[in-house]
């Protein structure tokens, strides 16, 4: 539904972003595709070139079968976009403004009735239909600018950052509304919280300084650091007797300590993916000491994501 290859933009000698190349929309990718990087990492910038806002200095993309650079008008068609600030006229009730947008998408005055009724329902905005846009809340701005980009019900819906700046409350409605929405569209959102791509995101792309730096299903990403997890212990016992014992076990890579009241807090990171729980347990209940935790710290795509754009910093990615 969305294919991008090689594209790059250039603002003057800012490169924006650099030969990015995915296809995503798709049965193996889901409707619910994350584009997740830090600030001015290109998100907004392919996102306005995906939504036909921009030209590219090269490359191809297309978006629900049509080419943005040659066929702008079948796009437009096909997607809603939520930019990162809402152009909403603060002057027209929501209504209104839903209404005039629906002209602007060449919508009969029937249909638009049915549009604006859906979206507004959709975005539980029934309340406020004819409140003034400029006395509403952000939360409710927002929700606004998404009625907008759904109101011709398109393929694909474009969401730049959809929850910055929200409340936490109207964060938890926004992104229950984004879920409700990967049931009829393709949803394209960028967004800089690792933890809202994994909880809502069926597929994500990290970019960051133009560049992808990895990209596959948020679940897949976490596998894929699984190498750097830990495992936290906590044994009774003679602390460097203890620390030598664990460190000797084959699967242990590095390890790290602190003691207090006897007891022995381990950080213990695994070489490789296996699971290093039971040798650790064998080991204290040979050995004779207590052992009082022992959890694996599932590394999230918050640690994944500064660790790859660490190294690419450091040139190592
Ligand atoms: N109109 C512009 N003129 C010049 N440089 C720009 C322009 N728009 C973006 N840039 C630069 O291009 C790069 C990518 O910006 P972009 O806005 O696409 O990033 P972003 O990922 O959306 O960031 P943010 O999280 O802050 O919204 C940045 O270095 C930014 O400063
Ligand atoms: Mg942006």
């Amino acid at each position: 539904m969305i294919e991008v290859k090689n594209l790059t933009k250039h603002y003057g000698a800012i490169r924006a972003i650099d030969n990015l190349t995915f296809s995503v929309g798709s049965d193996t990718t889901g409707n619910i595709i994350g584009f997740l990087g830090p600030n001015g990492a290109g998100k907004s910038t392919t996102i306005r070139i995906l939504s036909c806002f921009q030209p590219a200095d090269s490359g191809m993309a297309t978006v629900a079968g049509y080419n943005v650079f040659t066929q702008s008008l079948d796009v437009r068609r096909n997607i809603g976009y939520l930019p990162e600030s809402a152009p909403l006229y603060t002057e027209m009730r929501v209504r209104e403004y839903l209404h005039f947008r629906g002209k602007l998408h060449g919508m009969s005055r029937r249909d638009r009735d049915n549009a604006v009724r859906s979206v507004t329902e959709r975005c539980w905005l029934g309340d406020f239909v004819d409140r003034p846009i400029g006395q509403l809340s952000k939360g409710m701005r927002q929700r606004v600018g998404l009625a907008d980009a759904l109101l011709h019900d398109p393929k694909v819906i474009f969401l730049d950052e959809p929850t910055i700046g929200l409340d936490p409350m109207q964060i938890r409605e926004t992104r229950k509304l984004i879920r409700e929405l990967g049931d009829r569209h393709i949803v394209f959102l960028s967004s800089h919280i690792l933890h809202e791509v994994e909880q809502i995101c069926t597929h994500a792309i990290v970019i960051a300084s133009g560049r992808i730096l990895a990209s596959g299903a948020p679940a897949e990403l976490r596998e894929r650091i699984s190498a750097g997890s830990r495992l936290i212990a906590e044994i009774k016992g003679s602390p460097d007797a203890v620390v030598a014992a664990v460190k000797s076990l084959s699967g242990v890579g590095a390890v790290e300590s602190d003691t207090q009241d006897e007891w022995t807090r381990l950080s213990i990171e695994a070489n490789g993916a296996g699971d290093i729980r039971e040798e650790v347990f064998k080991l204290a209940s040979e050995k004779g000491w207590s052992l009082r935790e022992m959890r694996r710290e599932v590394a999230s795509l918050e640690d994944f994501f500064i660790k790859i754009t660490a190294e690419q910093r450091t040139g190592r990615g």
